[in-house]
């Protein structure tokens, strides 16, 4: 499969697990009604983590990041590559700010409108389907660039965060989470051949391609951004990873396509065994 084919990242999220159906489905399951829904009750399952959070520590790494972000109820968000707009939603219930998402996947952003006026935050959050490789970077409108788990699928990353650190306002700020490679690509090891096939195996069943956190942190330095806050994650991703593969197994099975139940096996044996690590940072866009 070729990685960043566009038809084939739709494809992919076409048949994701972590899906409205799916989600409503559990709820139908576990409550009487769906009257009184929230953002929380979309983002949290214990059993089955069939939520609308498709990235590594669910709704406690988007508290988490918001507030490493300084984020405040006045500020504007951008969230690229929103997914079902479970992070766009805990951030406007938790601090009754305006976020607006961008995602690829039309099935995606009609899911995500549809999730949010469930829980009754259409007036804060909107989504939008499109290509942040293609469209219109909109100048200075916003104060909170926020990328989850979704710029891995981005092949030329030095033009992406140039491009669009020019949608944040003056001392406005990124807010980053993602995986990396846990050494320059350059540097694939001879001796470990399986490890580097298993990674291979991984950027294409995620159309992705990962870079280190060094080069995260040159893209950031070359687009006029300074990094403020920084930190490791790679534990928690091997949690969340080993969870999900166990759960394919179990809870789960012949529940998730398998292409997706392989991808979380393979995440979590790339991280096991050092090659991914998992990043967070914020920058900020100096005035
Ligand atoms: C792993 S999901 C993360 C979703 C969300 N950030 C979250 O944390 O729940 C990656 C998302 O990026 C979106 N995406 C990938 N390439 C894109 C592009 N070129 N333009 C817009 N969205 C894109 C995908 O459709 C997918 O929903």
């Amino acid at each position: 499969m070729r990685i960043f084919d566009k038809d084939n990242i739709r494809s992919v999220f076409a048949v994701h697990p972590f899906s409205e159906e799916n989600i409503l489905e559990r709820l139908r399951r576990t409550r009487a009604t769906l009257d009184g829904l929230t953002a929380a009750d979309l983002a949290a399952d214990e059993a089955t983590e069939l939520t609308d959070q498709n990235h590594v520590g669910g709704m406690r790494f988007v508290r988490e990041l918001a507030e490493a972000v300084g984020l405040r109820r006045q500020h504007r968000v951008l969230d690229l590559g929103c997914g079902l707009g479970g992070s766009a939603r805990i951030m406007a219930a938790l601090y009754q700010c305006q976020v607006h998402g961008i995602d690829l996947s039309d099935k995606r952003c009609r899911e995500a409108d549809s999730l949010t006026n469930l829980v009754g935050l259409s007036h804060l959050v909107s989504f939008e389907c499109d290509d942040f490789l293609t469209m219109e970077v909109p100048a200075g409108l916003y104060d909170i660039l926020w990328g989850q788990g979704a710029w891995l699928q981005v092949p030329d990353k030095r033009d992406f965060v140039q491009r669009w650190s020019g949608c944040l306002a003056e001392g406005g700020r990124i807010a980053f989470e993602h995986a990396c490679l846990a050494r320059p690509a350059k540097e694939a090891p001879e001796e470990k051949p399986a490890l580097e096939k298993a990674l291979a195996e991984l950027e294409s069943s995620w159309q992705a391609q990962l870079i280190s956190p060094q080069d995260w942190l040159d893209l950031f330095a070359a687009a006029g951004l300074t990094v403020v806050h920084l930190e490791d994650h790679t534990q928690i991703f091997v949690d969340y990873y080993t969870r999900l593969a166990e759960l394919a197994q179990s809870t789960l099975a012949g529940r998730v396509p398998s292409a997706e139940s392989e991808g979380w096996r393979r995440a979590r044996d790339c991280a096991e065994s050092g090659i991914i690590s998992y990043l967070r940072l914020v920058a900020e866009k100096s005035a």
